[in-house]
Parts: structure tokens; C-alpha cells; sequence
């Protein structure tokens, strides 16, 4: 392991007394080499491994999603689905929408019981809670925009699945911490149980899922979602109240959409269209405080704090209202980001005291906090750019593990709305636009976001944490762009969240008290999270150099070409 992390180790740095729990900084300055910034050294490498082949920031992208499949289990994956943003170095921007999407034989009140009460275990843990996979499509769907071929770029992955890798001291905890949900779920031995506790250093080696990555290898595409692979899904469906079938993964389709693009301070934000509420989310957030001009004030201060909440707090509700899938529902996107409509929604705005969220949609409560997902940023030596969001929903999705093919599954039908007002893992209520359907789309909060100024790429930025995505996202832009702070202290500095429902601020706990007190007086119910998001960030700097941060509060870690 000590050989990958040299990568990730080029500049550590300790913080000074302001971010008191957030000490180690990782961050790499380099001119004219690709970088890939992810949740794993092992991963960052293998993207990293491939750009000195040849590969373009999109080739090296695919390689890192296929390695962190490996190497990241709880969020890293094959069985569940992201988004993709890229911008070329000609200035074409494109989106690849891998989304899971619900069964044929999924159904609207799919999760209710005879009451009509939801029934939410069924939709976070089990068969029943996945949606058709849609990742290892938007791999192949990436390969147009790529140099090298799938086979080049599914390798790195293959080797460290068969050779195995020593996993780390929270890769372990985390193992041990689930073994009793994967027993649960898996009635069949699988790589990740053993009867000894995991510890640092053990090797995990994934003989099962090899195969599976060989068959891709071997058979493109249908090596996932036809023959044997396809098999072993759907068995592993009937081992339970699953009810993807061989059709579904037949006809999964990816989309392209068009980017979601808009000016910020005179920068462009490039960001995920729906089914990702992110890019509305951001913009709407941006161009809320920008209203009440959120750079004269300093970052984390009550002032600016306070702009944010009641910035969140007004996105968040219309996430609830008018957000899902656009091939389903009226796409609102043009309406809801506009400056006419925004000044209208920031009226009930007051420094004088907190805004109350009944004030501003639809009320019911909620609470709880996830942090799965991943996010990965690169940037070539040739200035293409891509930003990649993929997940499994909750840590491990659904917990089963695809017998014979060993791999997990998601448990993304959790992002639907299961019922009007019911909070999914996230907290997040919804309505009738993010109701299930089959084939649909579920409402997704990832934000993978390239900004350019100038028509180059400037920063390229996204984070998981459910709800908390597009949150960690715009605070990372603002920092950046209007507190003018270095990536740094970006993506280190300590977080808040609100999402609408509940009607609560979360803090990272190492937030500084007063600013949290203040808020409190003010009428803001707060509450202390541990840590918010793992953010991935690359920014340029106008001299060219590229200074790339990989999160200090995970595992995360940086690559050089
Ligand atoms: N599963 C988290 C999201 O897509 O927002």
C-alpha cells in the first residue's frame, strides 16, 4: 500500500487552529500532467496509469469508476449508476446520464402496505430496493469520447480484484460494521465476510467479481446485462423478493442530455440536468445569494451562513415539489433557475430571523444522515475535463451481494419518493414528479460540476452525501469564487447543511460555536453532524498550474500522470 499512497502524499500539510478536527490536507501542484482526484489511492492510480498510456481524462475516468468497483465496495460499483460531465478541450460539453432506473414490474405504491403506510426497510435493504444498474452502460456509453479501448481500460480493475489489496483501517471498520447486514442478505460465502474481524492490512481478493469484469472484458456490454452475468442477477432477485428480469437489463438504456449551464460572477458552471436535481440546486442556490452580493461577507460567518440556509432552504423545497425524471414529468428547469422567478422565491427574506420552511413549501418532517457515493475528478494534460458522481445509494446499496458475480447491488429506489411526504435515507420528501414508475428515472442529488472561466476548465468539483451533494457543491464554488479561498481550505473548512425538511442547520463538528450561536438566537434549530462529504476538487490557476485536493476527511487521494 506504502507505494500507492506516495501519490497521494506529494504536499501534506497541517491546518492551523480553524479546522481543529480536519488536520491533514492533501493536495498536489502540478503543470502540464493529468491528475485524478478519488476515494482511493488504488483508484486515482489506475485512472492516473492509464492517461501515462495514452488515455484522455475520459478513458482515465472510466478506469477510475471500474477500480474503485473494486476497491471502494460501499460506493465504488458495477451494479448501481452515476453521471458524467465532461467538457472537451474544443469546448464541447457533454452529459452521460447512467441512472438506475425502476423495473418493468415496478408500481407507484410498490413500497405501501393494506394501510397505505411505507414501508422503507423495503426500499433501503433487500432485492426489492434495487433498480436496473445502469454503470457499466455509461462506461461504454463514455468509450465514444475516449482513446483507448474497454479492454485497456477495465484491466487495472481486473488485476486488483484477482490479486487482491490491503485494505485500510476504515475500510476494515466498515467491513466489520456491515457483516451482520451482509449476513442477513447473503445466504451464500462472499469475499467481504470472514470470521475474523477485518483489520488493516488484510487482503481482500474478489475472485467472483474478476470474472464478472472478465466477461465485460471479453463481451463488451452484454457481459453485463446479458448471459451469464444477467443470469446471476436475476437468480440472485429470486433468491428474495427481487424483480429485475432478464427484459430489464436487456433494454437498460443510458441518456445523453444536454448540460445544465449558467453564468456565475462570469464564470461557467457546467452541471447535471435532471434526473439530477444538483445542477437546479446549485444554480438556484448561486443566483439566490448572489442577491444579497454573499462576497462582502467572510466565509462561515453568521451573515453568510444565514444567506446560504435561506438559499438551501428555498431550492430544497422546490426539489420537493416540481423535481423528477424529465422523460416523465414537465420539465420546469428554465423556469425554476430564472432571475425573475428567484427574486420572487428571495422577498421572504430576512436577516432579522430564520426563515420558517412551512413559510416556503409543503411541510412534513423527517431526519437522517448518509454519506455513500462517490465522486471523482480529472483533468488531462491536453485540458479535456470530466467529472464523474456514481453510487450505490446507501453504504453497500442493498447490501446483496450478486452470487456467482460478486458484486453488490444498489438500493436506489429509495431516491423515488414512496410515498408523498415519506422522508427516504436522506431525509428528502418528494411528490408525484419523483413518483415510481417503470423505467423511470429516480431523482438524484449528485452535482458532478465542471466551472469554466474563460472557456477553460477552472475547477472541477463534486462530493457524495446524498442531499448534502449540491449543498458541499455550491459551498465549495463560493468558497473558491466569492471568499476567495485556495482549493485547500475549499474543501477542508467546515461544512453546513439544510435541506428544507427538517427544518434544522446541520454543522460539521469542528464549526466554529459562535457563528452556530448566533444562528440560534436568530431562530435556527441546529444540530452537530460528524463530517460533510468527501469533495473532490481540481482548480487551474490563471498561471496554468493545476492545483488538485482530494478530501481529508476519507481515505481519498490524488494521482499524477
Ligand atoms: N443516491 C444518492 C443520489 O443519487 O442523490
Amino acid at each position: 500500500m506504502k507505494k500507492y499512497l506516495f501519490f497521494a502524499i506529494l504536499a501534506f500539510s497541517t491546518l492551523n487552529a480553524q479546522f481543529t478536527d480536519i488536520t491533514i490536507v492533501k493536495e498536489v501542484k502540478v503543470k502540464n500532467k493529468g491528475v485524478v482526484v478519488s476515494a482511493h489511492p488504488l483508484a486515482s492510480e489506475a485512472g492516473a496509469k492509464i492517461l501515462k498510456m495514452g488515455g484522455n481524462a475520459f478513458d482515465a475516468v472510466v478506469a477510475t469508476q471500474y477500480a474503485l468497483a473494486v476497491v471502494y465496495p460501499q460506493a465504488g460499483n458495477i451494479g448501481g449508476g452515476g453521471f458524467l460531465v465532461g467538457v472537451k478541450n474544443n469546448g464541447e460539453k457533454f452529459t452521460i446520464d447512467y441512472r438506475e432506473t425502476a423495473p418493468r414490474k415496478a408500481f407507484r405504491d410498490m413500497y405501501l402496505d393494506q394501510k397505505g403506510n411505507a414501508n422503507t426497510d423495503l426500499s433501503q435493504n433487500g432485492r426489492l430496493a434495487v433498480g436496473i444498474p445502469g454503470s457499466v452502460a455509461g462506461f461504454f456509453a463514455t468509450l465514444k469520447y475516449c482513446r483507448l479501448s474497454m479492454e485497456k481500460l477495465i484491466q487495472p480493475a481486473i488485476d486488483l480484484a484477482e490479486k487482491g489489496f490491503e485494505i485500510t483501517d476504515k475500510e476494515a471498520e466498515l467491513l466489520n460494521a456491515n457483516k451482520d447486514f451482509f449476513l442477513i442478505h447473503n445466504k451464500i460465502s462472499n469475499a467481504f465476510v470472514k470470521d475474523q474481524n477485518w483489520k488493516a492490512g488484510d487482503i481482500l481478493i474478489q475472485k467472483e467479481l474478476a470474472e464478472t469484469l472478465k466477461l465485460i472484458q471479453k463481451n463488451g456490454q452484454k457481459g453485463f446485462y446479458e448471459g451469464k452475468t444477467a443470469d446471476f442477477l436475476v437468480k440472485e432477485m429470486k433468491n428474495g423478493n427481487g424483480i429485475i428480469g432478464l427484459e430489464d437489463l436487456k433494454n437498460y438504456k443510458v441518456a445523453e442530455r444536454k448540460a445544465l449551464e449558467f453564468d456565475y460572477k462570469g464564470n461557467q458552471i457546467i452541471s447535471m440536468p435532471l434526473p439530477s436535481s444538483g445542477g437546479i440546486l446549485i444554480a438556484q442556490m448561486l443566483k439566490m445569494s448572489s442577491f444579497e452580493n454573499l462576497q462582502q461577507y467572510q466565509q462561515n460567518s453568521t451573515k453568510a451562513v444565514q444567506i446560504m440556509v435561506e438559499a438551501e432552504r428555498r431550492a430544497f423545497a422546490d426539489r420537493a415539489e416540481y423535481m423528477g425524471d424529465p422523460d416523465f414529468i414537465q420539465d420546469k428547469t428554465a423556469y425554476l433557475i430564472s432571475d425573475e422567478y428567484l427574486k420572487s422565491r428571495w422577498k421572504s427574506f430576512s436577516f432579522n430571523k430564520a426563515t420558517l420552511s412551512s413559510a416556503v413549501g409543503k411541510i412534513i418532517p423527517q431526519t437522517k444522515e448518509s454519506t455513500e457515493t462517490t465522486h471523482i475528478s480529472v483533468l488531462d494534460k491536453d485540458g479535456n475535463a470530466a467529472a464523474v458522481t456514481t453510487t450505490l445509494n446507501g453504504l453497500y446499496g442493498s447490501k446483496v451481494i450478486v452470487s456467482g458475480a460478486g458484486f453488490f447491488l444498489n438500493n436506489e429506489m429509495d431516491d423515488f419518493s414512496v410515498k408523498p411526504g415519506v422522508p427516504n435515507m436522506f431525509g428528502a420528501v418528494g411528490g408525484e414528479a419523483n413518483s415510481i414508475q417503470p423505467n423511470k428515472r429516480m431523482l438524484s442529488s449528485m452535482t458532478p460540476t465542471i466551472v469554466l472561466k474563460n472557456g477553460k476548465p477552472y475547477m472541477i468539483v463534486g462530493t457524495p452525501g446524498g442531499t448534502t451533494i449540491p449543498t458541499s457543491v455550491y459551498q465549495s464554488i463560493v468558497n473558491v469564487i466569492d471568499f476567495k479561498l485556495n482549493a485547500n481550505m475549499s474543501v477542508n473548512s467546515p461544512k453546513f447543511h439544510h435541506q428544507w425538511l427538517p427544518e434544522t442547520v446541520a454543522f460539521e463538528k469542528n464549526f466554529p460555536e459562535t457563528v452556530i450561536q448566533d444562528l440560534e438566537k436568530l431562530g435556527y434549530k441546529v444540530e452537530r453532524w460528524g463530517q460533510l462529504g468527501r469533495t473532490e476538487m481540481i482548480l487551474i490557476d490563471d498561471g496554468g498550474t493545476v492545483h488538485a485536493v482530494a478530501d481529508g476527511r476519507g481515505d481519498d487521494s490524488i494521482a499524477v500522470e
